[in-house]
């Protein structure tokens, strides 16, 4: 099952987020322009935190188990992100240069490379990449 998230699941949330340096709290329901999706079966096994300004989103990261990956969860929550925002134009996000994983994920879904951000992540150049949607 898909659904936003609640405060009740920050902990179990969090035990996902904390090894990628990702961490969510009360706070962050404060902010009108976050979302967060989870991918719930009996446990919570994906999350995607993202923007929505306006007529675009941007994507702030796609976090799936380690144990639950390619089983579709990460390809399922973008999804059901674009089908309940069918009004916007674009979306993008940035991902670190040698994320293969996640970038082969992206390209699989329909988004492109347009733009190198050197040093985006400290020492790490950034790879920002765009979907176009509703043309
Ligand atoms: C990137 C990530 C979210 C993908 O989640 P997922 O649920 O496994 O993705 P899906 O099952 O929906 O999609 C799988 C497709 O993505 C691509 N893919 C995913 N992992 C891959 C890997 N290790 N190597 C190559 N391609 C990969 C493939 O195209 C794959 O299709 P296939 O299985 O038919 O070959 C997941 O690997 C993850 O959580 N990574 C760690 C966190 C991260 O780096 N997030 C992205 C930063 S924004």
């Amino acid at each position: 099952m898909i659904r936003s998230i609640t405060k009740n699941d920050l902990e179990d949330v969090n035990n996902l987020l904390i090894p990628f340096n990702y961490y969510l709290n009360e706070e962050s329901f404060k902010n009108e322009f976050l979302g967060v999706l989870l991918y719930d079966d009996s446990q919570i096994m994906g999350v995607l935190v993202y923007d929505l300004i306006y007529d675009r989103i941007e994507i702030e990261y796609i976090i799936v188990d380690s144990k639950n990956r390619r089983k579709g969860i990460a390809s399922k929550l973008l999804n059901y992100l674009l089908c309940e925002n069918k009004e916007i134009k674009n979306i993008s996000l940035e991902v670190k240069k040698s994320n293969e994983a996640a970038i082969k994920f992206y390209e699989k879904n329909g988004f492109e490379k347009v733009a190198v951000r050197k040093k985006y992540y400290g020492d790490e150049d950034g790879l920002l990449m765009v979907k176009k949607v509703g043309e």
